[in-house]
């Protein structure tokens, strides 16, 4: 737990020891794999979340700047819904989006509290000491956590007048889990639910395969620098020796599953040791490693989503060109007693 000076700001992290060894058994399980493929929240060290963020303001990548207009058009409706005087955010990222929804609460009188989670501890701790100084008398409880493992580390509500709260999971995040693990992920983000409380789900839509292959294929090359973060990650996490360059990025739309796949492809043969693994892995010329799915979604997609997860679809909102949407969901009355 570290206090931060001066201000009424919490980080606890979750992320000690234990996180190398699920790192490293991921590794272990990913790279033996007959198609290697490793999970995308390894690309979020400091480095990884600041070239995120370069991608969010890359002309070609719409989600964010669409899914901040539909979260700007709806934020005072969400509020009213809600009551709500907390923010609990799942993958924050930088809290820009946050900024929106905290605005309304502040402007609604319920303000009480912002709870930024995430992976990335330098973001959690930016978002932290900037949020508490732009919003005065608002309490600030980072948690540098895992969200598929850590949410029972999550505060409590604390109830009372706006002690409703909104959970968030923005930028598509639910998309980079494959359909099931998704629901399952679904399913315990429900469970931190009360009655009156929301989740504010942002899912990227099925669209034009080129408006979408554009996004993650960015003319500056932004996120072809973060695909191959990942393996400046394990150079400096597990004593391996990839040579980035060695790799480019591939990214392209699976029309069948309506998900975007991002994969790195070996440009020739090469042999890797991951030394804290005592792992040699090969890599034929052209191989390639995944490194994160994206999936598209309909309404239908994400209404049958969160009923497999035990939530219930209360509104739908989306922009004029159908790019992107952002629901919100509830525990069903009947289930919430
Ligand atoms: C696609 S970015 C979205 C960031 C921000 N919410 C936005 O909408 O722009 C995913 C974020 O979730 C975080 N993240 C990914 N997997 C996570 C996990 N399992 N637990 C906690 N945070 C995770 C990453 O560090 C990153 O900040």
């Amino acid at each position: 737990m570290t206090p931060l000076p001066d201000a009424p700001i919490q980080v606890d992290s979750w992320l000690s020891g234990d996180e190398e060894r699920t790192l490293a058994n991921d590794v272990l399980d990913g790279l033996t794999k007959p198609f290697k493929e490793l999970a995308p929240k390894h690309f979020y060290d400091a480095r990884g979340s600041e070239l995120f963020e370069q991608i969010c303001e890359q002309p070609e990548y719409y989600p964010t700047r669409t899914e901040l207009a539909i979260l700007r058009d709806r934020a005072t409706e969400i509020v009213e819904r809600t009551g709500a005087g907390e923010l609990l955010e799942l993958g924050a990222g930088a809290s820009d989006k946050a900024r929106v929804l905290l605005d309304a609460m502040r402007a609604a009188g319920t303000l009480r509290r912002y709870i930024p989670l995430d992976v990335s501890q330098s973001v959690v701790e930016a978002a932290a000491r900037t949020l508490v100084d732009d919003y005065p008398g608002m309490a600030v409880h980072g948690v540098v956590g895992d969200f598929e493992r850590h949410l029972a580390h999550v505060p409590p509500a604390d109830g009372g007048v706006g002690g409703n709260r909104i959970v968030a999971l923005l930028g598509g995040t639910i998309g980079n889990f494959p359909p099931g693990t998704r629901r399952g992920v679904l399913a315990k983000i429900a469970g931190l639910l009360g009655p009156e409380d929301r989740l504010v789900l942002g899912t990227d839509l099925v669209k034009d395969p080129q408006v979408i292959e554009a996004a993650y294929n960015d003319a500056a090359g932004v996120t072809a620098e973060f695909n191959r973060n990942l393996l400046h990650v394990l150079n400096r996490e597990l004593d391996a020796d990839f040579q980035p360059d060695a790799f480019e990025h591939v990214a392209f739309y699976d029309r069948r599953h309506e998900w975007v796949e991002m994969r790195l492809r070996a440009t020739r043969a090469c042999s890797v040791l991951i030394g804290d693994l005592d792992l040699r892995v090969e890599f034929a010329a052209g191989e390639e490693l995944r490194t994160e799915i994206s999936a598209k979604f309909t309404a239908e997609r994400v209404a049958a989503d969160l009923e497999a997860a035990g939530l219930e679809l209360d509104a739908w909102f989306t922009d004029e060109a159908q790019l992107f949407g952002a629901s919100l969901a509830r525990v069903p009355a009947a289930a919430a007693g």
